[in-house]
């Protein structure tokens, strides 16, 4: 009799693990693939493939197939049909990805229709998670990584600093924090501007600033090509020279793009999650590894990316491979990671990530740039705006 019992249940698990052993869990990813913020992709896709290189791409019995689709650059109404295709087509069990703000916001009625939780890798203007109960974020918000940035900075005797942001979402965020908390400190605004994140041309701003003579500017601008740009117009025009100062978010001085800007880079000090540079055994590793399967060094997003996947795995685990929608989010609420840029938590009212922001300084060493620690700021949530 007992003998019998063990053996159906034996027979049960075998059937359970077989038919589950043909379903895999699909996760669907959105990207700028392709595009003027391809560099961007690049780096959280990497960040997702090096997770499941070194996860493998089996958990909880299933195999998990990564479906990746391109919303070729800021391209909202993309995004959006193709997250459709995602959930209506492919039967996703997940969607992960955004690089972009426009992205991510345009999506977010779309996985609330099909309840499918969806995992933001960077997108990071404030109000994106709480446009649907099925969205966490694992990458930062920009009013998060800006205060800090605003309170070092009245500290340390930078008082008349000239903003420069993207007129967006995020460069939008960025700007409004940087303003509230530097006024707060007794920092004064001494010129504001933004500038379009379609193919903007620097220059004309760069004059302007120079001539307003700030201790800093400040800068929000997306990682990847205007950061360079911004930083060859900043070096051309002598900003340097006449003692204005760089800082701002990490974004404009980012991992992937610090080695190309070159030093003029040096002594920017900047407030951001992540830098290649963080003194950890995990991150040491995560370099390590990112690098030699390929080739670049990597940033922020990669790893947004990669702590976004441990979330997928997370989950999948703890729901035994039987992805439901509203038990995901349960299981993603309070969440605890071990990410290479430290420990963090999904909060579990707003699903948006709680982390150390760390200040760092562009500094060379062993011949190269690196964004080098030497203060934070613990458990940063996000203030909003
Ligand atoms: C965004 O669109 O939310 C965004 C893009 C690039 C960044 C940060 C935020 O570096």
């Amino acid at each position: 009799m007992k003998l019998t019992r063990i053996v159906v249940a034996a027979v049960a698990a075998l059937l359970t693990c077989a038919a589950s052993a043909q379903e895999p869990i699909k996760v669907g990813a959105v990207l700028e693939v392709t595009g003027p913020f391809a560099s961007l992709a690049r780096q959280i896709e990497n960040g997702i493939r090096l997770y499941m290189a070194r996860n493998g791409d089996t958990v909880a019995g299933r195999k998990v197939e990564l479906i990746i689709k391109d919303s070729q650059g800021a391209q909202p109404d993309v995004a959006k049909r193709l997250v459709t295709e995602l959930v209506t087509r492919d039967k996703v069990d997940f969607i992960v990805g955004f690089a972009l703000t426009p992205n991510a916001m345009a999506v977010a009625p779309v996985v609330t229709e099909a309840k499918v939780p969806t995992i933001i890798m960077n997108a990071a203007t404030s109000a994106i998670v709480s446009k649907s109960p099925y969205l966490a974020r694992v990458s930062m918000t920009l009013p998060q990584v800006t205060m800090p940035i605003a309170q070092w900075a009245a500290k340390n005797d930078i008082k008349r600093v000239y903003s420069l942001v993207a007129d967006y979402g995020p460069g939008l965020d960025a700007e409004a924090t940087f303003k509230k908390y530097f006024t707060a400190a007794g920092g004064e605004l001494v010129g504001e501007v933004r500038t379009p994140l379609k193919n903007p041309d620097f220059g004309p701003f760069i004059q302007r600033i120079k001539d307003a003579k700030p201790q800093a500017v400040f800068i929000f601008l997306p990682a990847g090509e205007q950061a360079v740009a911004f930083m060859k117009g900043y070096r051309e025009r002598g900003l340097a020279e006449a003692g204005i100062r760089i800082i701002g978010p990490g974004d404009v001085v980012e991992d992937d793009v610090l080695e190309a800007i070159g030093d003029s880079a040096l002594g920017a000090v900047t407030t951001h999650q992540y830098s290649a540079a963080h003194d950890s055994k995990l991150n040491r590793e995560y370099v390590k590894a990112y690098t030699e399967m390929f080739k670049i060094r990597p940033n922020f997003m990669s790893v947004g990316g990669y702590d976004g996947m441990a979330v997928v795995y997370a989950v999948a685990k703890k729901l035994n491979g039987k992805i439901d929608g509203d038990k995901a989010m349960e299981v993603i609420k309070g969440m605890k990671i071990d990410s290479p840029r430290g420990p963090i938590q999904i909060d579990a009212v707003t699903r948006d990530v709680v982390q150390t922001v760390y200040v760092r300084k562009v500094e060379k060493k062993d011949g190269h740039l690196w964004n080098i620690e030497f203060d934070k700021f613990d458990n940063v949530r996000d203030p909003g705006t």
